[in-house]
């Protein structure tokens, strides 16, 4: 076993950079260099928390962090070993200098709970670069380019497998159209579905730069207010206002949290069918459940036909990758081509073979089930230090899902004052009250958690609790 003591005069307790970062460089500098050989015994994670004066948390935070990049693997019952520096590999990191793609963004612009985003430091990069070289390799071709308006033909199929295991949802390879993101793909739905002053259903509050894609193409948005189920069904008596679409977040409602009701469902699907209508589904982050079983996707539920599915890689993979897809019923192939036609494709090819080969390498559901993990600790930690620190004024429902929890303010407190003071210290939280449109504003504050160690949730909650405590 390597005996890795020494390390602890290389950790500078001081600063700004947190503990397991400096853990983990040195950990790679040492294997980089040939310092520790391959195929060597790292130190427990207790037995070396105790050589370094460090908590448990943070060993094991590095030691997962070098997994996630390749230079050390866990044995199931037997620990981590350094691995092989095989043919692919990253320069090592040169003193002074900072690689983001292996140690994140500096601890400054870290700073932050921003929702919705996933922790990069834990991607495998070195399993992703061996599917773009497998790819780069065997079919050059189809990193610049793709015969099909739609999409590579082996990611849709990748994707169609993936969600009959995962979402409980049938669909053909041929339905699936691989876009830029989900916010691309909504915006398909809605230049296939509607015309220039028809109405959209929206929820409210929702997602911001849906509602400006709305107002931009001259569209109407009818207002679907939360309710405890899930949003109001719009109401078939007004017909000369009914949306010729209606965008929903059933899984987990954004910004809200929480599941719709299986009746509300129901009463949705039932809706659509009556008023010849369409249901989009924004499945944006429901991969991320950290308790009971699966939400069934709202889609699995129709028999009608009239739901459109849309699904992203931004949550489990990379923000930056942008590549989603949506699933459109068989008699609406060709009014999708069409928009295609007219507007243009958007989602690059560059990486859609890769993606299909680390879906079917199974490297994707590793890597999904690792961060499922990894983000339910960060969020018990969360709100056990809201608990103690803020339980006196903030309040939230446990909707044990999603890539962020929201902290309901009581009256009196004005949430977008209280995010322009954090991000003035660099924190950068989203504010409840920005996400509505009409009506009651409700305020509170959506805190990200899955992109922070508890470390980094630790000083920028005590930020917040600072400015909360100083209103
Ligand atoms: C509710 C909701 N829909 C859609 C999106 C867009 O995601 P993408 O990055 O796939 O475009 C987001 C992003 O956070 C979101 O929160």
């Amino acid at each position: 076993m390597i005996d890795l003591s020494s390390l602890v005069y290389e950790l500078d307790r001081q600063s700004t950079s947190p503990l397991f970062v400096q853990l983990s460089n040195a950990i790679r500098h040492r294997i980089v260099s040939g310092e520790i050989m391959p195929r060597l015994r790292l130190p427990p994670s207790r037995s070396l928390a105790t050589d370094l004066d460090l908590s448990r948390s943070t060993i094991t935070n590095a030691y997962e962090q070098l997994v996630a990049e390749g230079y050390i693997e866990g044995r199931r019952g037997s620990g981590f070993y350094s691995c092989p520096i095989g043919e692919i590999e990253f320069n090592p990191e040169p003193e002074g200098s900072h690689d983001p793609q292996l140690s994140g963004p500096p601890a400054e612009s870290r700073k932050r709970l921003h929702p919705g985003s996933p922790d990069m430091r834990l991607f495998p990069y070195r399993q992703w670069a061996q599917c773009v070289s497998r790819v780069a390799r065997l079919a050059p071709k189809a990193l610049i380019s793709t015969d099909d308006s739609f999409g590579n033909i082996q990611l849709r199929q990748s994707i169609a497998r993936y969600l009959k295991d995962w979402r409980g949802l049938e669909a053909s390879a041929e339905q699936i159209l691989i876009t830029a993101g989900s916010i691309d793909a909504l915006e398909i739905c809605v230049r296939t579905l509607a015309d220039s002053g028809d109405y959209v259903g929206l929820e409210n509050p929702g997602y911001q730069p849906l509602r400006n894609i709305v107002l931009n193409l001259g569209l109407r948005p009818f207002w679907l207010a939360a309710g405890e189920h899930g949003p109001e069904v719009p109401q078939i008596k007004l017909a000369e206002a009914v949306p010729k679409l209606t965008i929903l977040t059933p899984s987990h409602q954004f910004p809200l949290g929480g599941a719709m009701s299986p009746l509300k469902r129901r009463e949705f699907l039932q809706w659509a069918e009556q008023t010849d209508s369409w249901i989009i589904e924004d499945d944006y982050d429901s991969e991320f459940r950290y308790a009971g079983s699966p939400i069934q996707a709202l889609a699995g539920f129709d028999t009608t036909d009239r739901t459109i599915y849309v699904g992203t890689f931004s949550k489990i993979f990379s923000e930056g990758l942008r590549l989603g897809f949506l699933v459109a019923p068989v008699s609406l192939l060709t009014e999708f081509s069409n928009t295609l036609s007219r507007f243009g494709v958007k989602a690059a090819s560059a990486s859609q073979a890769a993606l299909s080969s680390f879906l079917d390498s199974g490297e994707f559901y590793r890597h999904l089930r690792r961060c499922r993990r990894i983000y339910a600790e960060r969020r018990k930690f969360l709100i056990s230090l809201l608990q103690q620190r803020l339980d006196d004024v903030i309040s939230f429902e446990d909707h044990a899902a999603g890539m962020q929890l929201l902290a309901r303010l009581p009256p009196g407190y004005d949430d977008q004052i209280i995010v322009k003071a954090a991000s003035k210290q660099g924190v950068f939280v989203s504010a409840l009250s920005s996400h509505y449109s009409k009506g009651d504003k409700q305020h509170g504050l959506l805190l990200g958690f899955c992109g922070f160690t508890e470390e980094e949730i630790e000083s920028n909650i005590s930020v917040i609790e600072r400015i909360i405590r100083e209103l």
